[in-house]
């Protein structure tokens, strides 16, 4: 038939998917070399350093100051969407818990539990927790960079690493997830590329009550 019957929705519109790609563009990059001071190699250029030519500490500092400034403009020209994306994210529902027990297997079937909101529970969950934690990351990262010795480096250096911690494996099953490679969520990686569609079915699947309340 060539085309689907079902069409397709609009997920995201193009503000959100820039934010999102200057968002993990930079986390990708802060990943890498934040890791990378993290285990010492200090002394070592890793291979982003030897491609830009600056040292590892240089890069992670110049590129945490994009993601602040990134995150400093979202906040004062995107707040509607802040607003939306926040009372989306805290709100949860009978029914969330059912959703859980069926997550596991869904993953590989695609039998997701049905539920309410633009945001399943998982990304409820998901959205939280990388808000704090990235936010705790500017806010000590822009606290290390201005900030030369002392308690208050010492505190700072402190929070920074723990939030490594907690970001790091979510960031990683975020991508896993949403990259589509496992078959309950195949098809998603496009909620937020190209144009920001996805196929009615899979929206379907993934976030029913929603897709119900977008008829394009
Ligand atoms: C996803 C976000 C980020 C992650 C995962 C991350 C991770 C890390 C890690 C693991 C370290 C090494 C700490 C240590 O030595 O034990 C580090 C150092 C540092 N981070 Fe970040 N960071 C992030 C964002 C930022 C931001 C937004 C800034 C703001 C400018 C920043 C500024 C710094 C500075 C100045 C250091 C010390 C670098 C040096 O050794 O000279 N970081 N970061
Ligand atoms: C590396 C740092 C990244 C961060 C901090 C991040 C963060 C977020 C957040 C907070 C959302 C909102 C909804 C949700 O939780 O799903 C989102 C959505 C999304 N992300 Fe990411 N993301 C990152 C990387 C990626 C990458 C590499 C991909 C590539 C496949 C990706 C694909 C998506 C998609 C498809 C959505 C849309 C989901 C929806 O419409 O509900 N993300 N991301």
């Amino acid at each position: 038939m060539g085309t689907d019957p079902a069409g397709t929705v609009e997920r995201n519109g193009r503000p959100a998917r820039w934010f999102h790609a200057g968002v993990y563009v930079t986390v990708i990059v802060l990943l890498a070399t934040g890791w990378w001071l993290q285990l010492g190699q200090e002394g070592r250029p890793s291979v982003l350093a030897r491609a830009t030519g600056a040292s590892d500490a240089e890069l992670h500092t110049v590129t945490g100051w994009v993601l602040a400034g990134l995150t400093a403009l979202a906040a004062v020209v995107g707040a509607r969407g802040w607003r939306t994306f926040w009372r989306e994210s805290v709100r949860f529902h009978r029914g969330d818990a059912a959703w859980f027990r069926r997550w596991p297997a869904a993953i590989f079937t695609g039998r997701f539990g049905w539920h309410e909101g633009r945001f399943d529970p998982g990304q409820r969950i998901a959205n939280l927790v990388l808000v704090v934690t990235l936010l705790a990351l500017v806010v000590s990262g822009v606290g290390l960079a201005l900030v030369s010795g002392g308690p208050a480096f010492v505190w700072f250096l402190l929070v920074h690493r723990w939030a490594t911690y907690v970001v790091t494996p979510v960031v990683v099953g975020h991508v896993i997830i949403a990259s589509g490679i496992l078959p309950g969520y195949r098809g998603v990686w496009r909620a937020m590329h190209l144009g920001g569609h996805l196929r009615r079915t899979d929206a379907t699947r993934v976030w029913p009550a929603w897709t119900d309340r977008h008829p394009r």
